[in-house]
């Protein structure tokens, strides 16, 4: 089957979605190897529950963010996936590091890219006045949430939201968006060319919505 390796750094429920959805029959991969920044991750326990191989590498020991992204890239590499999946992993990662996985990583973001890439999604869609929110999976490339974007969930942001309250409704949905996208990449329906995202071989226009 085809092969992933997951990234983590926290609670891991987006990993467990994958995890889930494989065990059930409805997602046809091997979840190779999953791998953390934080050895205190819950995600790196909910893996070992699964029977799944587990990396945590402290940032701390490496002199910088070159040599540490080398180090676990490697270490990835090593473990053979056909994908790398970054799922709440919250480093930046090195353009020397990511310039090897083009079009063989992606990563789930909680805001409908290209608005609100990098932190506090939820508060700044919020803050802004918006009326919807959502995620994105998109193909990782050396700009930070950057990369093209393979599909989009959205949902309303109700009057009195808060930041944690939007952030727990929005959980589900990007379970379902990232099964659905490493699903369709496993099939090889989704793939990254020159110009852009392609579904089976033709430019994907807009980003698809689930
Ligand atoms: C998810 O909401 C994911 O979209 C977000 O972190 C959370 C991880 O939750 N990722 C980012 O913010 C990436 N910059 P999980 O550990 O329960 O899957």
């Amino acid at each position: 089957p085809f092969r992933i390796a997951v990234l983590i750094s926290g609670r891991g429920s987006n990993l467990q979605a994958l995890i889930d959805a494989q065990q059930a029959g409805a997602l046809p991969v091997e979840i190779l190897l999953v791998a953390s920044n934080k050895a205190t991750a819950e995600g790196l326990r909910k893996a070992e529950a699964a029977g799944i191989p587990t990396l945590a590498l402290d940032p701390a020991v490496y002199p910088d963010r070159a040599s540490y992204d080398h180090a676990l890239f490697s270490r990835v590499a090593a473990s053979g996936p056909d994908l790398i999946v970054l799922a709440g992993f919250m480093r930046i990662i090195d353009p020397a590091a990511v310039a090897g996985w083009h079009g063989r990583m992606i990563n789930i973001h909680p805001s409908l890219l290209p608005k609100y890439p990098g932190l506090k999604t939820h508060q700044r869609a919020i803050a802004a006045g918006d009326t919807v929110h959502g995620a994105s999976v998109h193909f990782v490339t050396a700009e930070l949430d950057g990369g093209p974007v393979i599909a989009q969930v959205e949902l309303p942001i109700l009057p009195g939201d808060t930041p944690d309250a939007l952030a727990e409704r929005l959980l589900r949905h990007e379970h379902r968006l990232l099964c659905h996208c490493v699903a369709q990449i496993a099939a090889g329906r989704i793939t990254l060319g020159d110009s852009g995202v392609l579904v089976e071989g033709q430019p994907l226009g807009e980003p698809l919505r689930l």
